[in-house]
């Protein structure tokens, strides 16, 4: 271990590639003179290579060696000296130094860290505490942080873990950074070097464990070889205190899994299937001692579950439960129960699904269950309330899902910082019983007196050695466990920290990040979803661009009811769905009333007119113009904030950055307009600002001369300008779209919109008066100025002229002289014909 730690270490300096995350180490340039305040000697009280403790020193050598240049000395076990660091557990400290004065209250995994005084403490309660706090004192020392300290910190919930939705095959789910770093065909892959990595950035958090494969499982990762491989990712993993979860099949037994038996049923209470999931439990066991436990989905998107065989949930989880309980493991059993509905019964809704099925059942699950609940009643959306089932099984432990990966966010495409949102629900105040009962306070176990509760974050983590598919996305990872640890938390400061640690401590660098990292969750909610309607993605396909028509007409119920007249669920008890009668009866009268409902929710409650006003006083479809714009608008000056930190953070991130800013910015402007002309459509009333349908610089491209060109009927018709593109006649030859431009003589941004689908790499040159300005190729790489990215967009690809593929290259400064003719010359490739769908010829500063 000694080894490898090292040499992973001796990688991070190499390069800014982000496979570091916040754990660089990066040294501090004139910290020659801090090093007196710094201990020499580390005294790592356990000397088993692979334990935390023996990890802890390791990472302090390490972390003190590259941060500041100072070579410290380790030891293990006893050892007296002045200018010191002491690693270990309570129990290790007193059997070498004797019982320490005022002992700290610690609980499992927390830590007590000093640096008052000669020697500096960090005393886990026990090895994974230790090495948390080894963690923190480091992450001081990284951003130059020498105040004297002395203070106990413990975990406000026991479950902190991750969910990583791979598949066996080597696909991740909603993942957007690459293939896993768990499988390849079929089994765990050989080389577990980043599955070590990722423990380590884990551990830094206080992530506790990993549900290595995806909810929706393959029977086969219980065959003999998959369950040894288990056992090689736990023994990667437990160097950092990290434990192994897997997912369940519920029908494995009948799944005919290479080695072990096949039964003809998988009823839960059937005494073959009880026996054989105690047995398949204890091979597991046997390779992987400390496993964390399981994660069921059942019943769920056409998963297999107890209810196949007229059993209730329950069963379903205790016999997962009684399988673990000899070992200690705990049973994740996923609330996400729900089924396919039809839009014609005006009181069908799916948000009543999760307390419909699981309400009844409080108190019949067993102690090692948890319920593990999305943070909303419906999936991962831009804005839900919280899931009214937090209150309403108090004889049950619960724990709260949440998404790093954004899934419906922007797929790490779009900058969205997410710890706003989730404190939207972690603060949100049940009042259950009329007492205070914040969801915070429920997932950790306090307000119900539960031993066990608290967080599953998915991540689905990729090779791609940004981790997740972006630099800044990574903020997501290290907040959720900051907050899983303590959800009190503030996210600017936690996302201060993940800055300074990551890009560095430059108060212009630490301020723009933070600038554009806060107005990121709002913008995406204005020009995606705004007033409650929910992220109006292509929830069909996807989820990834605007296709708003594809939230009605299908029974997974993410409706929106639009009509010619009016928007929204009625979910109130008087006339709707009920749903709002789930929430304890202060909550419940909230969002029962329009009036005391708060705008950020309205259509989440209520169906209304597009001319209902809002408390702001203006009407909700104005709003919705107005919000749209507003939201696309600020994305731009993301692209201009990251701009302004050229040179002032290292070439290679700022320019990865830089691409995905620069698609964001024009992907928003697609939002946007496919929004808004959406429901401009089909409400009839006017934009009051004469935006909407309105861009005075476009040229759209079937208004220009073509040659080898046709015109083509873009579907959904709001994803294209005027709802049409253009697409080369063929699949061979190129096409030319030219335009004489009556523009005045000046410096312009021209800006062309086009469609990059998946199935081919068309190319495309823009001149002028036959001078090419750029060239670029539609292959999923973003392209800004006079480059082309160097990775890929990693969001789910579209095989249509759509929302999804719609996307923007802008050309900066571009002389242009009254009569100039502008043309562009697109090649198709596979499927691909070269699309396009309008030029902008923006006078500077100017975006439409
Ligand atoms: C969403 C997501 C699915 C996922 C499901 C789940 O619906 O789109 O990919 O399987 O949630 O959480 O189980």
């Amino acid at each position: 271990m000694h080894l490898l730690a090292f040499s992973l270490f001796a990688g991070f300096v190499a390069a800014e590639s982000g496979l570091a995350a916040w754990l660089r180490y990066a040294p501090l340039s004139g910290s020659q003179h801090l090093h007196s305040s710094l201990p020499s000697h580390i005294v790592a009280l356990n000397s088993t290579v692979g334990s935390p403790v023996y990890t802890a020193g390791q990472e302090l050598h390490n972390g003190i060696q590259s941060i500041y240049g100072k070579q410290c000395n380790i030891h293990h076990g006893h050892w007296d000296a002045a200018s010191s660091v002491v690693v270990g557990t309570v129990d290790e400290y007193t059997k070498a130094y004797g019982p320490l004065h005022n002992a700290p209250t610690l609980i499992a995994d927390g830590y007590w860290l000093s640096t008052e005084g000669g020697t500096i403490q960090i005393l886990g309660q026990n090895e994974r505490g230790a090495l948390y706090g080894t963690f923190q004192y480091l992450s001081m020392l990284a951003q130059g942080n020498f105040t004297k300290v002395a203070y106990a910190s413990n975990p406000d919930a026991p479950i902190r873990w991750t969910n990583e939705w791979d598949n066996l095959d080597g696909s991740i789910e909603r993942g957007f950074a690459g293939p896993s770093i768990f499988f390849a065909n079929g089994v765990i892959v050989n080389n577990l070097t980043r599955v070590s990595e990722y423990a380590r950035i884990l551990a830094s958090i206080g992530i506790n464990a990993v549900v290595v494969n995806n909810v929706n499982a393959n029977a086969s990762l219980l065959t003999p070889q998959n369950i040894q491989g288990l056992g090689r990712i736990a023994d990667v993993m437990r160097p950092y205190g990290v434990q192994v979860g897997i997912s369940l099949f519920f029908a494995s037994p009948t799944s005919a899994v290479q080695g072990q038996a096949n039964l003809t049923t998988f009823d839960p209470i059937d005494e073959s299937v009880v026996a054989w999931w105690t047995n398949v439990t204890d091979q597991i066991y046997e390779k992987v001692p400390d496993m964390a436990g399981y994660l069921v989905k059942a019943n769920s998107e056409g998963q297999p579950g107890p209810l196949t065989y007229n059993r209730t949930l329950s069963q379903g989880a205790n016999l997962f439960a009684k399988a673990l309980q000899p070992h200690r493991g705990i049973v994740m059993f996923r609330a996400f129960v729900y089924n396919q509905l039809n839009e014609s019964d005006w009181k069908a809704d799916r948000a009543n699904a999760a307390v419909d099925f699981f309400k009844p059942l409080d108190g019949e699950f067993d102690s090692n269950v948890v319920i593990q609940i999305k943070y909303g009643p419906i999936d991962f959306q831009v804005r839900e309330p919280a899931s009214p089932l937090f209150a309403n099984i108090p004889q049950t432990n619960t724990a709260i899902e949440l998404q790093v990966t954004q899934e419906y966010l922007g797929q790490q495409c779009h900058l969205v910082y997410l710890p706003p949102l989730w404190k939207t629900i972690l603060d949100f105040d049940m009042q259950a019983d009329d007492k205070p009962s914040l969801v915070r306070n429920i997932v950790s176990g306090e307000r119900f007196n539960k031993s066990l509760g608290g967080y599953a974050g998915v991540v689905n983590v990729g090779t791609n050695e940004t981790w997740i598919g972006s630099h800044l996305a990574m903020s997501n990872l290290y907040a959720y466990g900051r907050l899983a640890w303590d959800p009190t938390s503030d996210p600017t400061s936690i996302l201060q920290d993940w800055i300074r640690l990551t890009f560095g401590a430059d108060p212009s660098v630490v301020n723009t990040i933070t600038q554009m990292s806060l107005e990121s969750w709002p913008a995406y909610e204005n020009y995606s979803g705004n007033l409650g309607i929910q992220t109006l993605t292509d929830i069909l396909y996807t989820h990834f661009g605007p296709n708003p028509q594809s939230q009605d007409g299908n029974g997974y119920c993410q409706w929106t009811r639009a009509d010619q007249k009016s928007i929204g669920m009625d979910r109130t008890v008087s006339n709707g769905t009920g749903f709002s009668g789930q929430y304890p009866s202060a909550v419940a009268s909230q969002y029962e009333n329009l009036a005391t409902t708060p705008d950020n929710l309205l259509l989440w409650f209520h169906h209304v007119n597009y001319t209902t006003i809002l408390k702001s006083g203006i009407s909700v479809i104005q709003d919705f113009y107005n919000q749209h714009y507003a939201g696309a608008a600020t994305a731009q000056t993301f692209l201009t904030q990251w701009q302004s930190l050229k040179g002032k953070i290292d070439e290679e991130r700022y320019t990865d950055q830089l691409f995905r800013q620069s698609f964001q910015a024009g992907h928003s402007l697609v939002w946007r307009d496919a929004i808004v002309n959406f429901y401009h459509n089909l409400s009839s009333i006017a934009d009051s600002s004469n935006r909407v349908g309105n861009y005075p610089h476009r040229i759209e491209a079937e208004s220009m001369e073509l040659d080898g060109y046709s015109i083509y009927a873009v579907n959904p018709f709001e994803t294209a300008s005027n709802k049409t593109a253009i697409v080369t006649s063929s699949n061979t030859t190129a096409g030319t779209a030219s335009y004489t431009l009556t523009c005045g003589s000046g410096t312009y941004d021209v800006a062309v919109n086009y469609f990059d689908q998946y199935g081919g790499n068309s190319s495309y040159v823009l001149s002028i008066n036959d001078k090419t300005v750029g060239n670029w190729t539609a292959n999923f790489r973003p392209w800004i100025g006079n480059t082309e990215g160097p990775r890929v967009l990693g969001h789910t690809p579209s095989i249509y002229l759509d929302g999804h593929s719609a996307i923007r290259v802008t050309f900066s400064d571009v002389t242009i002289a009254m009569g100039d003719v502008l043309k562009i010359v697109g090649t198709p490739n596979g499927v691909e014909k070269a699309p396009l769908d309008y030029v902008s010829v923006l006078p500077l500063g100017v975006v439409d």
